[in-house]
């Protein structure tokens, strides 16, 4: 589409569209933005386009409520596009970050090209209304906690009864922007040398006394710019999933699986920790493409296998694993901050499908370790009928699996496991528990 006159206008009609895929067509946001941008060449507008779209995401039923109440009559179905546009605006206006007319201007060009222009006077008719009525509309937006907290109700309702008194700050941290963490392959560096590395290059990162192998960094950094990340010394994955490794206590010449391994990361770092025979498996042969350019960056070597973890017979090769990590689907409720389409993408019914194959996969994975073996549970969840609820239940089902207690790792002790909530520790949300499997008697 050919743009106009003002350069904002493009990246604004992007998180338009990029933000309608989501809402109206469910499709995931990153998928959306990386084929959305493949094209932008400027590195500034690809990042006010992921900026835009996740604020939006961030603050949906405040600004879906506000354009509405703003607009008339209803939009027309054929005109959705400019309805986004006019929510990318008004969070534009509400963040602050331009002056008023800088936005304005940019969304009247945006729609400049659309139905031959003619909703131009429309936008900047909305917009100006919008300057004069903010006062009056952010207060109806507070009144209302679904459009305040900019969560759906099924979600905030679940929070509350999970984590009592905590709603607040769960869904703050989820709100809010994650640094970025970083893994030092061990194979290649210390912590200090890649701080070092990393500082001659002028960033600045801090080393965290309970992550080993991890780096944290507090300003925004182009991820290709990391030096070291090229040649596989480096890996960007957050603190909470480095923690799954220390729950395996790996050994050079054991059998692992990682039965849900894409797109790699912990397959990943458990290569880097011990000379493991790791399969990786996956359902999705798309995604195991990931894992395998994941280990391929890093010089890391393992048997990729496409199968069902609930199906076993379809791909085991009838020798026992001494570790199972089973890095389960999930509502993803832990990493909002990320990805923050995820609260409207997930329903409540997905959960309970969720928790189904969940608990058949642990029921299908516990045969396949040997006596004396360590599995691994672990979730990016805050739902405790994923986590704590999941793996008790487990346990009770199994009684040749007894639970090891990590106490000296970070996270809230569960009941068993342990639970980071979204911005403990700057982390994401995340779940792990690990059980031995007794020797038969
Ligand atoms: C949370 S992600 C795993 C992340 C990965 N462990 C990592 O650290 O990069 C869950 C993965 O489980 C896979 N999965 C879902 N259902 C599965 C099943 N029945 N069997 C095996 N893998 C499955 C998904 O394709 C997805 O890649």
């Amino acid at each position: 589409m050919r743009r106009n006159g003002s350069a904002g206008a493009r990246p604004r009609w992007l998180a338009a569209q990029a933000c309608r895929a989501v809402l109206d067509r469910g499709q995931a946001l990153d998928e959306v933005l990386a084929s959305l941008l493949d094209k932008v060449e400027n590195a500034r507008d690809r990042a006010l386009v992921r900026r835009l779209a996740n604020g939006v995401m961030r603050n949906w039923p405040a600004l879906d409520f506000i354009v509405r109440e703003l607009l008339e009559r209803p939009m027309r179905s054929g005109d959705r596009v400019i309805f986004f546009l006019l929510t990318v605006a008004v969070h534009e206006l509400r963040d602050a970050r331009e002056p008023d007319h800088a936005v304005v201007h940019a969304a009247v060009a945006a729609a400049g090209d659309f139905r031959g222009g003619r909703l131009r006077g429309l936008v900047n008719a909305v917009l100006r209304n919008f300057q004069r009525r903010r006062e009056a509309l952010q207060k109806q937006v507070a009144r209302d906690p679904v459009r305040d907290l900019g969560y759906p109700r099924w979600l905030i309702d679940h929070i509350d009864q999970d984590w009592p008194g905590e709603r607040e700050g769960i869904l703050a941290a989820g709100n809010a922007v994650p640094p970025l963490w970083l893994r030092v392959n061990r194979r290649c560096w210390t912590p200090q040398q890649a701080l070092e590395a990393l500082e001659a290059a002028g960033i600045q990162a801090m080393a965290m006394p309970d992550f080993p192998d991890a780096l944290v960094l507090r300003e925004r950094v182009r991820v290709s710019d990391l030096p070291g990340l090229a040649e596989g010394r480096l890996s960007v994955q957050d603190g909470a999933a480095q923690l799954v490794v220390d729950e395996m206590a790996l050994e050079d010449g054991l059998r692992v699986l990682d039965a849900c391994a894409a797109p790699g990361g912990k397959s990943a770092h458990i290569l880097e920790r011990a000379d493991v025979d790791l399969t990786a498996l996956d359902v999705s042969a798309d995604r195991l493409i990931r894992v395998e350019k994941t280990l391929k960056r890093l010089g890391l070597d393992a048997r990729l296998q496409c199968g069902d973890a609930c199906r076993p017979r379809d791909w085991w090769d009838d020798r026992r694993f001494d570790r199972i990590l089973v890095d389960a689907p999930c509502s993803a409720t832990g990493v909002i901050r990320r990805h923050p389409d995820i609260r409207w993408l997930r329903r409540a019914s997905d959960v309970d499908a969720l928790i189904q194959t969940q608990r058949a996969m642990l029921n299908a994975l516990w045969p396949l370790l040997a006596p004396g073996g360590i599995l691994v549970y672990a979730t990016c969840s805050v739902l405790v009928a994923e986590n704590a609820g999941q793996f008790q239940s487990f346990l009770e089902r199994h009684a040749d699996a007894c639970l090891i207690e990590h106490s000296e790792l970070p996270g809230r002790p569960g009941d068993p496991g342990r639970q980071l909530l979204p911005g403990d520790q700057d982390c994401d949300g995340f779940f792990c528990a690990a059980a031995r499997r007794l020797q038969p008697e």
